[in-house]
C-alpha cells in the first residue's frame, strides 16, 4: 500500500515538473551550450537541465510564447569566469535584450553570430576585455534602441553604417581605444540618440552634420578632436549635457547661441577662443567648466555664472571678472 502511494506521488511529481517546464526545448538546448561554452561558471549554477529554463537566473521568457527574450550575464563579484562570447547566442532568435557586463575575463571579438539576432532592442557588452573592432554588422540590427559597448578593449574606427540604426536612443562607445573620425553619417540618425564616445583616441573634426541632431546628452571628452564644435549648440536645440573636455577643439565661442535647455557644459582643456557670450547668463547651469582654453574678456555678470569657482574659469588667455580677478 505504502509503495503504491509512493509510486503515485513520484509519478505526480514527474508529471508536474514536465508540465511546468514551459521553456522552449530548442532554447534550453542552446542555453546549456552557452553555459558549457562559458566553462560552467558558478554564476550560472541555477541553469539546471532538470528545471524550467524560464526560471533560471539571468533569463527572461516571453509570457505567451515562452521563448527566451532576455539574457543578461552580469557579474557583481570578481570571479574566475574566463571565456569568449559563445557563438551559440546567435541561436536564440527571439532575444530582445543581450547583456554581458562586468566580466573582466571575457575576451575575443564581438561574436559575428550576434548579427542573426534581428529582434534585439538592447545590446550591452560593457566592462569586459572584448577586443577587435566595432563590427559593421551591428547596422543590421535595426530594432536596436540601446547600444552600449563601453569600457572594453575595442580598437579601429567607428563604422559609418551605424547610422542605419534608425531607432537608436543611446549610443555608448566610450572607454575603448577607438581611432579615426566621428562618421559624418551620424547626422542621419532620425531618432536623435545620445552619443557617448569619451575616452578614446578619435581624431578629425566634429562633423557639421551633427548639427542636424537634437539629442539630450553628448560626451566626446578625452579624445583628439579638433576644429569647430559650434554645430552642437544653437537656440532651438534640446541638448542638456555637453562634455567636450580634453580635446584640441579650436573655435570662437563669442557668437555661439545656446539653448535654454543646456544645464551642463564642460569644454575644459581645449583651444577655444573669443569671449564668453552674454547669452550664457540666461541659462541655469548646474555644471560649467571652461578652464584651460584661450578665452578672453569679462565673464558676463548674471544667471548662474558667478556661482562657480575660479577653477571653472582659470587658465585662459585673458578671461577676467568675478569669480576671477577684476578686469584691468
Ligand atoms: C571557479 O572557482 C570555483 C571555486 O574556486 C570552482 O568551483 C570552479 O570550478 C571554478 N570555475 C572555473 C571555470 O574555473
Ligand atoms: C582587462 O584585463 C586586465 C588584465 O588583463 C584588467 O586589469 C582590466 O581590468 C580588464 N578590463 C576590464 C574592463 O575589466
Ligand atoms: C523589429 O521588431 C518587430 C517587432 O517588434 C519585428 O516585427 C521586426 O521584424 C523586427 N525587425 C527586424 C529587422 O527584424
Ligand atoms: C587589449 O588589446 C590589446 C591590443 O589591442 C592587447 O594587446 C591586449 O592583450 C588586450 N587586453 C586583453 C586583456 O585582452
Ligand atoms: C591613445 O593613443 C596613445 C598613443 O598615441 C596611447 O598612449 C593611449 O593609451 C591611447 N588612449 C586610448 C584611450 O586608447
Ligand atoms: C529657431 O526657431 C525659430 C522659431 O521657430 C526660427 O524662427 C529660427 O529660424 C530657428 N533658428 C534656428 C537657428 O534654427
Ligand atoms: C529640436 O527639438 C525642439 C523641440 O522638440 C524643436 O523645437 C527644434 O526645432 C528642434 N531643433 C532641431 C535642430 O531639430
Ligand atoms: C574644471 O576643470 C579643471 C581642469 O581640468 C579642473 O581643475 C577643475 O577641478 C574642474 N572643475 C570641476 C568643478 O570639475
Amino acid at each position: 500500500m505504502a509503495t503504491t502511494v509512493l509510486r503515485f506521488t513520484l509519478l505526480l511529481i514527474l508529471l508536474s515538473s514536465a508540465l511546468s517546464d514551459l521553456c522552449n526545448p530548442q532554447d534550453k538546448k542552446v542555453l546549456l551550450q552557452i553555459k558549457k561554452d562559458l566553462n560552467n561558471p558558478y554564476l550560472l549554477a541555477s541553469w539546471d537541465p532538470n528545471t524550467d529554463c524560464c526560471d533560471w537566473y539571468t533569463i527572461e521568457c516571453d509570457l505567451k510564447t515562452h521563448r527566451i527574450i532576455s539574457l543578461t550575464i552580469f557579474d557583481s563579484a570578481p570571479s574566475n569566469f574566463s571565456a569568449q562570447i559563445p557563438p551559440s547566442v546567435g541561436q536564440l532568435p527571439y532575444l530582445e535584450t543581450l547583456e554581458f557586463h562586468k566580466l573582466p575575463k571575457l575576451t575575443g571579438p564581438l561574436q559575428p553570430a550576434i548579427a542573426k539576432l534581428t529582434n534585439l532592442k538592447s545590446l550591452r557588452i560593457s566592462n569586459t576585455n572584448l577586443s577587435g573592432s566595432v563590427p559593421s554588422f551591428l547596422a543590421q540590427l535595426t530594432n536596436l534602441t540601446f547600444l552600449d559597448l563601453s569600457f572594453n578593449n575595442l580598437t579601429g574606427s567607428i563604422p559609418a553604417s551605424l547610422s542605419q540604426l534608425q531607432n537608436l536612443i543611446s549610443l555608448r562607445l566610450d572607454r575603448n581605444h577607438l581611432t579615426g573620425p566621428i562618421p559624418s553619417s551620424f547626422g542621419l540618425f532620425k531618432s536623435n540618440p545620445d552619443i557617448i564616445l569619451s575616452h578614446n583616441n578619435l581624431t578629425g573634426t566634429i562633423p557639421p552634420s551633427i548639427g542636424n541632431l537634437n539629442f539630450t546628452h553628448i560626451d566626446l571628452s578625452r579624445n583628439k578632436l579638433e576644429g569647430d564644435a559650434s554645430s552642437i549648440f544653437g537656440p532651438n536645440k534640446t541638448v542638456q549635457i555637453v562634455d567636450l573636455s580634453r580635446n584640441q577643439l579650436s573655435f570662437d565661442l563669442s557668437n555661439v547661441e545656446f539653448s535654454t535647455s543646456l544645464t551642463s557644459l564642460d569644454i575644459n582643456h581645449n583651444k577655444v577662443y573669443g569671449n564668453l557670450p552674454q547669452g550664457l547668463t540666461a541659462l541655469n547651469f548646474q555644471f560649467l567648466n571652461v578652464s584651460y582654453n584661450r578665452l578672453c574678456g569679462q565673464i558676463p555678470v548674471g544667471g548662474t555664472l558667478q556661482s562657480f569657482d575660479i577653477y571653472e574659469y582659470f587658465h585662459n588667455k585673458c578671461l577676467c571678472g568675478s569669480p576671477l580677478p577684476k578686469c584691468t
